[in-house]
């Protein structure tokens, strides 16, 4: 009887998270699509990052950009996730696999940008196009943008690395 009770809320439980998550895909900023790790290492080589800098993955799905970041470039990397579901999949690759980077639940356009040196993004153009004001008012100069797949609405890429592959064009904004 309390295995069965329990088994009811549990899947009750997962339910109600998978439904949140996918409500926030597609009224939020877009479902979670990882970057393959290989593109992951292109974006971040691509960015030409320094020691101490800080980097943030706008939306940052399980970690993987702000991992490599920290572990191969030492940066000061963060991550926004407003997906419960991932931002708790990101949790457990650090926990269980030791993956690095800090790692924010929440919506990154109430956080402010303003100290960042590096932003990577993956979301869909037209998601990327609304939130060119929020770059525009607080990107420090000098800030590089880094966008995998997509342009960001109608700012001027300063090089595009073209597509090779299964890798994707990364566009490369500066402020
Ligand atoms: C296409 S996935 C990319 C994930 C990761 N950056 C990667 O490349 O593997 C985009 C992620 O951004 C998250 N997201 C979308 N809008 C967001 C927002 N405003 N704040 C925080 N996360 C957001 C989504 O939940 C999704 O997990």
């Amino acid at each position: 009887m309390i295995l069965g009770l329990t088994i009811i809320i549990l899947v009750f439980g997962v339910i109600i998270f998978l439904s949140i998550s996918f409500f926030i895909g597609i009224f939020g900023g877009g479902p979670f699509v990882p970057t393959p790790f290989p593109a992951v290492h292109k974006v971040l080589k691509a960015a030409k990052i320094k020691k101490n800098n800080k980097l943030y993955d706008i939306g940052a799905g399980d970690g993987r950009f702000i991992h490599f970041a920290s572990k191969d470039y030492q940066a000061n990397a963060e991550g926004f996730e407003m997906d419960p579901f991932v931002f708790f999949l990101a949790k457990m690759r650090q926990k269980i696999f030791g993956w690095q980077g800090k790692m924010t639940y929440g919506n990154f356009t109430k956080k402010s940008l303003k100290d960042a040196d590096i932003l990577i993004c993956y979301m869909m153009p037209e998601t990327l196009a609304k939130f060119q004001k929020k770059f525009d008012k607080e990107l420090k100069k000098g800030t590089k943008i880094v966008s995998y797949a997509f342009h960001i609405g109608n700012w001027k890429p300063k090089k595009i690395i073209p597509k090779e592959g299964k890798i994707s064009q990364i566009f490369i904004y500066e402020v």
